[in-house]
């Protein structure tokens, strides 16, 4: 089939790609004549894992080819992804402008049946939206379907090859039948393409993020409960994780969910709520105790140096909003980092992948060093905030030498407590007992 796929971003790259691994040919279309131009000449301009492989066969084999121009796009494929970005508007809803000004040109430059298919994450009703916005120009048939997107980054590839589950909102038989007969290949070991209408489709991805982002931030609020009352959070984890009824995921306690999705999809339906007269006081709660988990080794780095933290040089390993990406969109480490500098301190960072987008963000007021363990050097103490897998298992002897004080925050709870009892550190992580 032919495929093009408007918005080349985490979301397009991955879904244009994948559909090209699966013979389809596809067109990729992006605004930044900078990123189309990498593209152009083989280069990849995000880090996801197992892309670049797929990216570089498909291009080779003709089926994967970019373009900054909608009119190339649209002339080509048969099916038309929107994979458009959804910010966090003023007012907390998601920002419809880019995905309603794509359509607005849609309707004067389509000159035979197409089906636009909303892949971005967007609030009920925008289907509809869509659809009005397009007609004002078209003079052909055409039909707009919502198949939002479940992908995670760092593991984008492989959820998009096989995914749990496909969810396509169409009432149009025309237009479920081709996408079916595209996403086929994807499913073959048995996982469904449930079909449902635009609303519910559109209300999926939203109940489906927030529901995750309130199971993370429950347990966050058990594990500030744990330090209160002298109980582990691990083991609460491991002990309610076993009923199958919770299930062991999304239970680890940590410095708050950030990233591009939870923190604006959580926003976004709340808005969506009161826009229909109804309020989610769960996501409230969600959201202020979120907001508040971001920073919550800031007191305690505080209370170690005794409320004098200017001048003081702290390092932070992980600066990714998660591992395995290079996306630092509300990623608790520029939230610890604001707070950290706001207070007189130095930050010096390392992360393997996204060190690039920080250095963007931060110029000169941060610094950075290409190793782990360069960065501990001369540092007063070391915070962790993304758990890639390299700090792990660090050498902790070259840790304590490297660092001023032996003095490790950790925001993902990467090691055993009594472990760093035994080797001299001090560590303070979240919802466990206290190393003094
Ligand atoms: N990133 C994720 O993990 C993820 C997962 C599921 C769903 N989503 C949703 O998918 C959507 C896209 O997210 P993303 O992370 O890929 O965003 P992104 O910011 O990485 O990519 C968006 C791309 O669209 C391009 N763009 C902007 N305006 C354009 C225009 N007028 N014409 C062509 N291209 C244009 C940008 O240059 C950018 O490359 C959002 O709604 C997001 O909520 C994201």
């Amino acid at each position: 089939m032919k495929i093009t796929v408007v918005g080349t971003g985490y979301v397009g790259l991955v879904t244009g790609t994948c559909l090209a691994e699966t013979g389809n040919e596809v067109i990729c279309v992006d605004i930044d004549a900078e990123k189309v131009a990498m593209m152009q000449q083989g280069n990849v301009p995000i880090y996801e894992p197992h892309l670049d492989v797929l990216f570089h066969r498909n291009i080779k084999a003709g089926r994967l080819k970019f373009t900054t121009s909608l009119e190339e796009g649209l002339s080509f494929g048969d099916i038309v992804f929107l994979a458009l970005p959804t910010p966090e508007d003023e007012d907390g809803s998601a920002d419809l402008s880019y995905i309603l000004g794509v359509a607005e040109q849609i309707g004067g430059l389509i000159t035979e049946y197409k089906v636009i298919v909303d892949k971005s994450t967007v609030p009920v009703g925008t289907a509809e939206k869509v659809v009005a916005t397009i007609a004002k120009n078209a003079k052909v048939d055409f039909d707009v379907v919502s198949n939002p997107e479940f992908l995670r980054e760092g593991f984008a590839v492989d959820d998009f090859l096989k995914p749990e589950r496909i969810v396509v909102g169409s009432r149009s038989e025309r237009a479920i039948n081709l996408m079916k007969k595209l996403y086929n290949p994807f499913v073959r070991s048995g996982n469904p393409i449930i079909i449902m209408d635009e609303k519910s489709a559109e209300l999926t991805k939203y109940a489906a993020n927030s529901f995750l982002a309130t199971k993370i931030t429950f347990m966050n609020e058990i594990a500030n409960f744990c330090e209160k009352v002298g109980a582990d959070v691990d083991k609460v984890r491991i002990g309610m994780g076993t009923d199958s009824r919770i299930g062991k995921r999304f239970l680890f306690p940590g410095i708050g969910y950030g990233g591009s999705c939870f923190p604006k999809d959580v926003k976004a339906l709340q808005k969506s709520g009161k826009d229909n007269g109804y309020d989610f006081e769960i996501l409230d709660a969600v959201i202020e105790v979120n907001n508040v988990q971001k920073t919550i080794l800031l007191p305690k780095i505080a209370s170690y140096f005794e409320g004098k933290l200017e001048g003081k040089t702290i390092a932070i390993w992980g600066l990714a909003f998660k591992p395995e990406t290079d996306d630092i969109r509300e990623a608790p480490a520029l939230y610890m980092i604001d707070e950290l500098l706001s207070k007189g301190a130095n930050v010096v960072a390392f992360d393997p992948e996204a060190i690039p987008n920080v250095k963007r963000k931060y110029n000169n007021e941060v610094s950075f060093s290409d190793s782990m363990y360069n960065v501990l050097e001369n540092a007063d103490a070391l915070i962790i905030s993304t758990e890639w897998s390299i700090f792990r298992t660090p050498d902790f002897n070259k840790v304590k030498e490297l660092l001023n004080n032996p003095v490790i925050f950790d925001g993902r709870n990467l090691y055993d407590v009594d472990d760093m009892e035994k080797e001299g550190i001090q560590y303070i992580s979240i919802g466990r007992k206290k190393v003094n």
